[in-house]
């Protein structure tokens, strides 16, 4: 069983995504001692904004729709995600690969995997909240796996992490603890 891990915050060490996608990256590995873990850091090992020779390049696609289990530690910034992260959306979506347009409309082709995203966000943005309708990293997210047919998508979020050590501290904890609690990969069917 395959599993790709990646991770997209600039704050090292006192990134909280970073935690959080190991966490669940271990929960995982100790259900599957044989799973295969496939690591990259898109801060230390970056990848070029998109090009139209980008495009043609399917190293990184097939590397998805060969996973299993993608782990993916994502930051809030400004209201959205890390560019480093959404150079990878980029260059796993792909017309004829991950997704076609069909006379039924879009369709989906990178489904039957399971999808785990550890997010952080600074301020709060659970619905009804003030600043819900400026979230555009969850929701981006759930919108690109969605159309790319990954119907197994699950979320640990941690936030409010700007808020103070207190709510940093039990936000963190809350989503270290979810991490832990993860279910172990399904059979294929
Ligand atoms: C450059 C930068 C931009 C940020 N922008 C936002 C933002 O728009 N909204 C928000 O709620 N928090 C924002 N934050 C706070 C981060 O979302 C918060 O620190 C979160 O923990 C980042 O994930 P990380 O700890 O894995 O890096 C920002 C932080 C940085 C460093």
């Amino acid at each position: 069983m395959k599993l790709l891990h990646l991770d997209s915050s600039i704050l090292g060490e006192n990134s909280v995504s970073r935690a959080v996608s190991a966490a669940v990256v271990a929960q995982l590995k100790s259900a599957h001692p044989d799973l295969e873990v496939a690591y990259r850091d898109l801060v230390a090992d970056p990848l070029p904004h998109l090009t139209l020779a980008a495009l043609a390049d399917h190293e990184l696609v097939d590397q998805f729709l060969a996973s299993d289990v993608v782990v993916i530690g994502a930051a809030m910034y400004n209201f959205s995600l890390a560019t480093q992260l959404k150079a990878w959306i980029d260059r796993v979506s792909i017309a004829g690969k991950t997704f076609r347009y069909t006379e039924a409309g879009a369709q989906g082709l990178a489904g039957g995997k399971r999808v785990i995203v550890a997010l952080s966000r600074g301020g709060l943005y659970g619905a009804g909240s003030p600043a819900a309708a400026m979230e555009h990293a969850e929701t981006y997210l759930r919108g690109v796996f969605g159309f790319l047919g990954v119907t197994d998508l699950e979320f640990i979020i941690a936030e409010g992490i700007a808020m103070g050590p207190e709510q940093r501290a039990s936000a963190l904890a809350g989503a270290l603890g979810a991490a832990g609690q993860v279910a172990p990969v399904k059979a294929a069917a």
